[in-house]
């Protein structure tokens, strides 16, 4: 042999070792699987889990592995075990398997298969024992244990204790722990989850299921993508990517779970978990090599980073009108409780990448709508102008007919599963053992085309999600389970708008087909809001007859000044009406408008208003002017600045020397009194703004009665000759900078905005109390002969 040859040969030779020895090792016994699953007699377990674990056996039986299937639970053993006979009775075996065969392979699992009460450390001790005797008399190595918590979250810690201490395999044995969601309810929660779980077992050891990483077009995704590189190379980016579309809609309600959902609503229970995940597996850039997990995962992380944080008006909310009662009966609840958890939700995300930026991602989910369907539609943009009349159109060639790629999860008119490229777009490749091409159905449409404009896949044999993920947690594929970084990454993601839904009334609907077009929405930047106007309605109480003047906006006096009070979606709209009106007078009468403005998570609705909703807005003749400033540099999240910038002045065209942020930070300093950051924006008031009275200041309300930044209890800026003052806020960051009383009470016209439910208390007591500013210096403002108008939600005004 020549030499040339004798290295190739080497090679050959290796591999077909290799071959042979991994055939050799398939026969070998390959050691002993104990899978316990606990809440074995629960919902999860009888509908999902038992067939998985069956589907388990059946995939892996014969090729080396023992198994022991263990249902555990806190039910007495003579329950317990009748419950799981009951189920292990109903187990279906794949519809190609022969019915004597399926028999047999039914009655190895039953044989296999053993209820056991665990609920004492000694119960887990006991286990472990069993185990290891039964492995020891059958003269077994012992290979892994997998522990199933079907369980309540409030129950893994106890669990999580148990089995660290009692019943961890020995040396060279493996243990894997799979977790079902909620994991936490927030960033918090689930940090503190993830730290309490991370003593007892290590990040290696965890499987977090997301069901829906288990459902085959979902696990698809990244396959297909990978699969279809040459297509999809020059298409998958913002130049070629209209919008895509993650859509989940249910027509179930929560009804029997309010409980669970009061905690969670569906931000929690659906969007921060299944859609989010989606989201990544579409978002994300593609690993050289799909079965390298740790490559899987790093790129997931490196697109959650590229995430553009969420505003209160990156959402619109909606709960459905059956939901309260629900919630009134199951929770014991008063008449007089009005639940705040949206059952719906629209969210708009941007991705902040060269790839994506610029990209609408639109997700959706709801309990009680008109269809139950999931889907991931990407939807590509018409570039094309076709010259020939649309009668000649050809679906295969034609560019001018819409392109897009549907990931269909399940369910809708399809029925089923399905993956669905335009026939104008490509030819997709799907691996043919496992996905063939849906049969023709006459009539049938898909997002407004005839189904035959697709080449569409659907799985060989349809299976469900947790009996997919049960088998990747057996042969350890950790890139279809969360990860405690990727959940982290997520909650990160969600808790800011979490938060600033906290007081946000959802808009009602009817449920079902009869919500009609009261959830559609539209986004117009980052903004998102509904299409229509809400139904006209307010919170009754149940024997209160509505009166025609309960559905307008209301006016009325509060503190001798005008009140106007309406729902937050009308009050936003209102005053952002009102400013413009003040505006357009101000510039028409002395060619400009100098508008003091607050920050905090009130105005930014204001700000997002202004910004999407009046063209008419002499923005190049404003200046606009702080309030109030945190002593932390102008590009810190905390800075009202930040926000003004966010929210408003990076959507519209104010002259960049019209706008004065305050000089929290000069010098490298943050508001060191020598730097005389006051003085200088006092000077740069009296240059600019005639007499120092601004056109209109912008106020708001804290729940302590402050206002800008002056505080209860302290007399810096309540009186004396200081327009601006540096103050201490009883909250961090404490150092602050603020507009004094005084040139407060000069200007034109002030506007006080209070809104959520936190207020209520506040707004009362100050309703009630004279002019004491050093207790509650909002009662310090009275302009000396401007107008002061109070703009109150009706949460903040009625509670
Ligand atoms: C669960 C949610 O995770 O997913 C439920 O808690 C939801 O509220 C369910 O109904 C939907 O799952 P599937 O598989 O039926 O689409």
């Amino acid at each position: 042999m020549c030499p040339r040859h004798a290295g190739a040969w080497n090679v050959l030779t290796a591999a077909v070792c290799m071959a042979l020895l991994g055939c050799l090792q398939a026969r070998e016994p390959q050691g002993h699987v104990s899978v316990i699953l606990l809440g074995a007699t629960g919902d999860l377990a009888r509908k999902y889990l038992w067939q998985g674990l069956f589907q388990l056996y059946l995939e892996e039986a014969g090729k080396g592995h023992s198994f022991r299937f263990h249902g555990t639970a806190l039910t007495s053993t003579e329950q317990g075990q009748e419950v799981i006979a009951k189920v292990l009775e109903s187990l279906s075996c794949p519809r190609d398997t022969a019915p004597g065969r399926c028999a047999e392979l039914g009655a190895q699992f039953r044989q296999l298969s053993e209820y056991r009460r665990l609920k004492t450390p000694e119960d887990y001790l006991a286990l472990s024992k069993d185990i290891e005797a039964r492995v020891q008399h059958e003269g077994l190595r012992e290979a892994g244990r997998i522990f199933y918590f079907s369980v309540p979250p409030f129950a893994y810690a106890e669990i999580a204790r148990s089995i660290n201490s009692s019943c961890r395999p020995g040396p060279g044995a493996w243990l894997r722990v799979v977790l079902e969601k909620p994991f936490g309810r927030d960033h918090r929660s689930a940090q503190q989850l993830a730290t309490e779980l991370g003593s007892f077992f290590q990040e290696e050891e965890m499987y977090r299921v997301d069901h829906y990483l288990g459902k085959q077009v979902v696990a698809q995704i990244l396959p297909f993508r990978d699969q279809n590189r040459k297509a999809l190379d020059g298409l998958w980016n913002r130049h070629h990517v209209e919008r895509v579309e993650i859509i989940m809609k249910e027509t179930v309600d929560a009804a029997g779970r309010t409980s669970f959902y009061e905690e969670y609503g569906v931000i929690g229970d659906v969007l921060q978990n299944h859609l989010t995940e989606i989201l990544m597996l579409v978002a994300m850039e593609l690993p050289l090599n799909l079965s390298s997990s740790e490559a899987v995962l790093g790129h997931k992380l490196q697109a959650f980073r590229a995430l553009r944080g969420l505003q209160r008006g990156s959402a619109v909310v909606g709960q459905y009108q059956a939901y309260r009662g629900q919630v009134r009966r199951e929770l014991q609840k008063p008449d007089s409780f009005h639940s705040l958890t949206p059952t719906f939700a629209g969210v708009l995300v941007h991705i902040d990448n060269l790839r994506w930026e610029g990209v609408p991602f639109i997700l959706m989910s709801g309990k009680a709508l008109d269809e139950r369907v999931g889907y991931v539609r990407i939807l590509f943009k018409d570039q094309a102008y076709c010259a020939q009349s649309e009668k000649r159109w050809v679906p295969a060639q034609s560019h001018c007919l819409p392109q897009q790629i549907i990931f269909y999860i399940g369910h809708g008119e399809l029925g089923g599963p399905a993956v669905l490229v335009s026939r104008n777009l490509f030819r997709p490749s799907l691996p043919s053992v496992s996905w063939k091409e849906v049969e023709g159905q006459p009539g049938l449409r898909l997002f407004g085309r005839p189904l035959s404009d697709y080449y569409a896949y659907s799985p060989v044999r349809e299976q469900d999600a947790y009996s997919i993920l049960i088998s990747r947690i057996f042969h350890r594929r950790k890139d279809s389970f969360i990860t405690m970084e990727n959940l982290l990454a997520s909650w990160v993601f969600w808790t800011p708008l979490l938060d600033s839904l906290a007081h946000e009334v959802p808009r009602l609907y009817p449920g079902g087909a009869e919500n009609g077009h009261l959830l559609d929405f539209e986004f117009s930047g980052s903004h998102l809001s509904f299409s229509q106007p809400p139904l006209e309605q307010l919170v009754l109480g149940p024997d209160s007859t509505p009166m025609p003047s309960d559905f307008q906006v209301l006016r009325a006096r509060y503190r001798d000044s005008p009140l106007i009070s309406a729902w937050p979606e009308e009050l936003i709209a209102r005053l952002a009406g009102d400013i413009e009106a003040a505006a357009v007078q101000a510039v028409r009468r002395f060619g400009k408008f100098h508008l003091a403005l607050s920050g905090g998570s009130s105005p930014v609705a204001l700000f997002q208003q202004l910004a999407t909703g009046h063209y008419g807005f002499p923005w190049a003749h404003t200046h606009l002017w702080l309030v109030d400033e945190r002593c932390v540099p102008l590009w810190d999240p905390e800075s009202n600045f930040q926000g003004l910038q966010a929210h408003l002045l990076q959507h519209v065209r104010v002259p960049y020397y019209n706008v004065h942020p305050m000089p929290v930070h000069r010098h490298q300093r943050l508001c060191a009194e020598e730097d005389q950051g006051a003085q200088a924006y006092a000077e740069e008031i009296s240059t600019l703004v005639t007499n120092s009275s601004f056109d209109l200041v912008l106020l708001g309300m804290g729940t302590d009665g402050h206002t800008a930044s002056l505080f209860p209890q302290s007399p810096v800026g309540l009186d004396g000759k200081q327009l601006v003052v540096l103050t201490t806020s009883p909250s961090s960051p404490h150092r602050r900078m603020s507009l004094s009383l005084p040139v407060i009470n000069r200007a034109h016209k002030v506007a006080v905005l209070v809104m959520g439910r936190m207020k209520r208390e506040i707004a009362m007591l100050v309703s009630r109390v004279g002019r004491e500013p050093r207790k509650w210096p909002i009662s310090g403002v009275l302009p000396d002969s401007g107008q002061l108008v109070w703009y109150m939600d009706y949460d903040a005004f009625l509670g």
